[in-house]
């Protein structure tokens, strides 16, 4: 049997947005946090580098601004760049209460007898401004706010529940647009429940699944825009995905990243005869932003037809590489490569999603009561091209400010009652789960072979063709189907495809991550990408 829950605040997705948003709301709201699997199963965890902020005493704020929007190609929005930027100081502070254990720096011992933490570099900062535990950030940023999170009563964690859709006003037929609640599978019981809420926060993660190399966990389907956009939200910018240019290249390594403070702190890329290439592309050589280093790797692959090009750092001593990178020696050794005396053979695979819903600076999105934060979000901060360590910290900033939001609206938001359960009665169990598995196949292949690091309007036209075959044939599944995680991924991953694609036939223009042979020149002006739903302001 389907059931219905009710709380103050539903929260879908359990990353380093969605924790921190229900760690900042008050005790006396009743708060749902939803994992589609187990609950480190976003990016958060994976994170290596660490968080970009002023901490340091010789930065300052105008700098970390120019350089992100330095990186950013002329596309940022300086206002969300600047706001960012401005309260990156405070959200570490409060990671810091939290009990996170970032790596302290004993070379520089205060005089008061405390010791600074250790600021590490990366790819277009020009200063060290990288605040990080060793090279496992992300899981010491997440098991503290998860334990934060269990010790509150009024959180509820609830792992292996899948949003399928979002409930509005709109969508019932009633008057107005606001979101009341969401349908949500529990896999579980394998029903979908109701969950009536006055508040709901989509921080579901990117969409890099939608290729087929990534260097992200299982479940970054663009969920979260995919239900935005059902849902009446405008999405900004989605052209933008973003290329790491080091994953590990190696057959039995799924999506393993090389953390890019590697690079920071001295890692050289390298051809298989131990020629060092990137200083023919740039002038900031391996310290360039991640779409210049991505693009070069990808020109040098293809002229060479290589499989691989090598990160090598074996040149710094032993002991430097264990301590500062204890993951990625640890991890590349199980595949027989010690790091301290050997490159490290590296492929460039998707890796961030730049754009996605449109929000303001408190995470509202178009559909009132509806929040997104996280790299759901489309901001303006990263304008064409994400700077390194930038996205956890636009995660805790506007975690931050939406809670403070909801706080704000509160009075005025009554729970929503009486919301119809989900309509199971119409759909059969699928037995031909392998259209799922071969569709899922197909569109992520398509995605890396078209609309990759470089893209042709002719590439984006095959894509496009696909991609909207596909669609037709998963509305049908859909339809006649109950729904599966895999079904509802689908769905979604196709949607958020279609949508990259549209965005990048827009642009006549090459910019940040945005590379087409067709049109290789930058347009003299910046503008953003922005798609709105049919149904939006009808
Ligand atoms: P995520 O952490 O991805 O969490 C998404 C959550 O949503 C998950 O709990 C998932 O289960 C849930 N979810 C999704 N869809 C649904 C649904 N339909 N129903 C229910 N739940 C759902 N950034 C940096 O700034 N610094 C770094 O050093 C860094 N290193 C990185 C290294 C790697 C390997 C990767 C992959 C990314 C890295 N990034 C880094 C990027 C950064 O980690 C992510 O952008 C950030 O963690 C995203 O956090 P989030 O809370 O928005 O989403
Ligand atoms: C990395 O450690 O290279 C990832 C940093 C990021 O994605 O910001």
């Amino acid at each position: 049997m389907s059931q219905h829950y009710q709380y103050d605040v539903l929260v879908i997705g359990s990353g380093a947005a969605g924790l921190t948003l229900a760690l900042t709301l008050p005790d006396h709201l009743r708060i749902a946090v939803l994992s589609k699997s187990e609950l480190a199963s976003g990016s958060t965890f994976w994170a290596q580098g660490g968080v970009a902020a002023v901490l340091d005493d010789a930065d300052t704020v105008d700098s970390h601004v120019e350089d992100t929007l330095i990186a950013g190609a002329g596309l940022c929005r300086e206002d969300a760049v600047r706001f960012t930027v401005e309260h990156s100081r405070e959200a570490i502070q409060w990671l810091i209460e939290q009990g996170v254990p970032f790596t302290r720096d004993d070379q520089t011992a205060r005089e008061d007898g405390g010791f600074e933490f250790h600021l590490t570099r990366e790819g277009g900062h020009s200063h060290r401004r990288i605040i990080h535990a060793a090279d496992a950030t992300g899981a010491a940023i997440f098991n503290t706010l998860l334990d934060k999170a269990r010790a509150r009563r009024n959180v509820e964690l609830l792992e292996q529940r899948v949003a399928v859709d979002l409930i509005t006003e709109r969508r019932l037929g009633l008057q107005g647009h606001r979101c009341l609640g969401a349908y949500v599978l529990d896999r579980a019981s394998g029903e979908v429940d109701t969950y009536h809420a006055r508040f709901v926060v989509l921080a579901c993660g990117g969409a890099s699944k939608v290729y087929l190399y990534t260097s992200n966990p299982d479940s970054t389907c663009g969920d979260g825009i995919a239900m935005a956009w059902r849902a009446g939200c405008r999405v900004g910018n989605l052209e933008f995905n973003q290329f790491h240019p080091t994953c590990l290249y190696h057959p039995q390594a799924k999506s393993f990243l090389i953390t890019e403070a590697v690079r920071g702190e001295g890692g050289l890329l390298k051809l298989a005869n131990g020629e060092r290439f990137m200083q023919r592309f740039d002038e900031r050589a391996e310290l360039a932003p991640r779409d210049v280093v991505a693009r070069a790797i990808d020109h040098e692959m293809k002229r060479l037809g290589a499989d691989c090009v090598y990160l090598d750092i074996s040149h710094k001593p032993a002991d430097f590489i264990k301590a500062h990178f204890p993951t990625v020696y640890e991890r590349c050794l199980d595949f027989g490569i010690d790091i301290t005396r050997q490159p490290i053979p590296v492929v460039p695979a998707a890796h961030y999603t730049c754009g996605g819903v449109v929000v303001d600076q408190q995470g509202q999105t178009d559909v009132p009561g509806l929040y997104a934060i996280g790299e759901t979000t489309f901001t303006g901060l990263h304008g064409a091209n994400r700077m390194a360590s930038n996205s956890l910290l636009e995660c805790f900033v506007y975690a931050r400010s939406a809670a403070e939001h909801i706080v704000s609206r509160l009075p005025d938001v009554q729970m929503p009652t009486g919301l119809p359960s989900w309509d199971a009665s119409q759909v059969t169990d699928s037995d031909e789960d392998v259209i799922i598995a071969h569709n899922w196949d197909e569109l992520r292949r398509f995605m890396w072979d078209y609309v990759g690091i470089v893209r042709t309007n002719k590439r984006l036209q095959r894509a496009q063709h696909r991609v909207r075959l596909l669609l037709d044939e998963i509305d049908e599944f859909y339809s006649n189907y109950r729904v599966s995680r895999d079904l509802i991924e689908l769905r979604n991953l196709a949607l958020v495809a279609e949508l990259i694609i549209r965005s990048a036939m827009q642009r006549h223009e090459s910019r940040g991550l945005h590379y087409t042979l067709d049109y290789p020149e930058q347009a003299a002006e910046a503008r953003d990408t922005i798609l709105t739903p049919p149904i939006y302001g009808d």
